[in-house]
């Protein structure tokens, strides 16, 4: 800890706590429960996605698996489907795991701490730590990027977050921070306060230090320069690819898709045959046999890691030429027709270039 005296007498969580009731944010609909399955798809729902988004397929998604026994019975497609467009498709995958595995292992109900939560497919600490506090009062820290960011400007924490050993210090002043009375009551609140001041207030380059409960003990918003921290040197290094996509169309307007392999990007969902580079994608035998073929404009597609340069080109095939594919497993690859989009597990933008293609002018 650093040296600042006013930080000793200051009471963190409180000024969380209080802050909380009046300023957090209040009404999303996983809040006002303490059902753990409600909790934990919203935490599952809310990693890497924000807010806004994740309100558009929540209660969807209750209303098709109301239970967590529901969820477990259920087919991985339809699992798939229904969170089609929200992105990092393998916590989907981990979803229906978790959820066999509660009823498989648990009797049907989650466990009620954050250690053993942990165990659980696609739970990790953080996600473990909000569960255990928000539905068990579990006296735990949540620690995901916005709550090092909020610990490690209000401590003047100038360690590089980088190294496993910093994170590792600031972990534990996280958990020297958590209220120290009355957890069954004061947890949820305070880890709700926590997200919000870390999303809302305390954002990573503007924080509005002005409206933050923390501001008289905050050692980063004294120095005048409180975006400085936290300090994380290694930065996400960017790579673009170029896919370039085959559109099979059989007449009637279905495409051909095909099962992407269960590692890498958009692993398990249907896409168009994907190549490297134009020359590839031009001596599949089908292409040959095209009535015709068209260049669509080429786009980017972004995601956290990676730019995809899409270049799609559509080939119309004869019924005849159409046939043999269409007996190709149905677990490789599907002719999909328009009214089916909804219903299928694919990326974002290739649902975007399917509905245009499909759509009549
Ligand atoms: N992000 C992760 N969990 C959240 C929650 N419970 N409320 C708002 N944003 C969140």
């Amino acid at each position: 800890m650093p040296e600042d005296r006013s930080q000793n007498s200051f009471d963190f969580a409180q000024a969380v706590i209080r802050w909380q009731v009046v300023h957090g944010r209040h009404g999303l609909p996983w809040q006002g429960t303490r059902d753990p399955y409600r909790v934990w798809l919203s935490e599952i729902m809310l990693q890497q996605t924000q807010v806004v988004t994740v309100l558009g397929y929540y209660d969807r998604f209750l209303a098709r698996f109301p239970t967590v026994a529901a969820l477990a019975a259920a087919d991985q497609a339809d699992v798939m489907a229904l969170w089609s467009g929200l992105g990092y498709y393998s916590r989907a995958r981990n979803l229906h795991a978790c959820a066999q595995q509660v009823v498989s292992h648990h009797g049907g109900e989650f466990p009620a701490t954050a250690h053993v939560l942990e165990t659980l497919p696609g739970i990790g600490p953080s996600t473990a730590a909000a569960i255990a506090s928000f539905c068990f009062g579990q006296a735990v820290s949540i620690f995901d990027g916005n709550v090092k960011r909020v610990l490690a400007r209000f401590t003047g924490f100038e360690a590089d977050l980088s190294d496993t050993s910093a994170d590792r210090e600031l972990r534990q002043i996280a958990t020297s921070h958590l209220p120290s009375e009355n957890p069954d009551q004061s947890m949820p609140r305070y880890t709700q306060g926590l997200m919000d001041l870390g999303a809302t207030v305390c954002t990573r380059t503007k924080p509005a230090c002005l409206l933050c409960p923390l501001k008289q003990a905050c050692v980063a918003q004294r120095s005048g320069d409180p975006a400085r921290l936290p300090l994380k040197t290694r930065r996400l290094v960017r790579r673009t690819v170029s896919w370039h996509l085959l559109l099979l169309q059989r007449p009637g307007g279905d495409i051909w898709l095909e099962r992407r392999p269960s590692k890498g990007i958009w692993s398990g969902l249907y896409c168009p045959p994907v190549f490297a580079s134009d020359d590839e994608l031009l001596r599949h035998p089908d292409v040959g046999h095209a009535t015709s073929t068209t260049r669509l404009d080429s786009f980017t597609h972004t995601l956290t890691h990676r730019d995809i340069v899409l270049h799609p080109v559509v080939c119309q095939l004869t019924e005849s030429r159409a046939h043999p594919l269409a007996s190709i497993d149905g677990e490789r690859g599907l002719w999909i027709a328009s009214d089916r989009l909804a219903h299928t597990a694919l990326p974002t933008p290739v649902t975007k270039l399917l509905v245009r293609l499909q759509t009549p002018r």
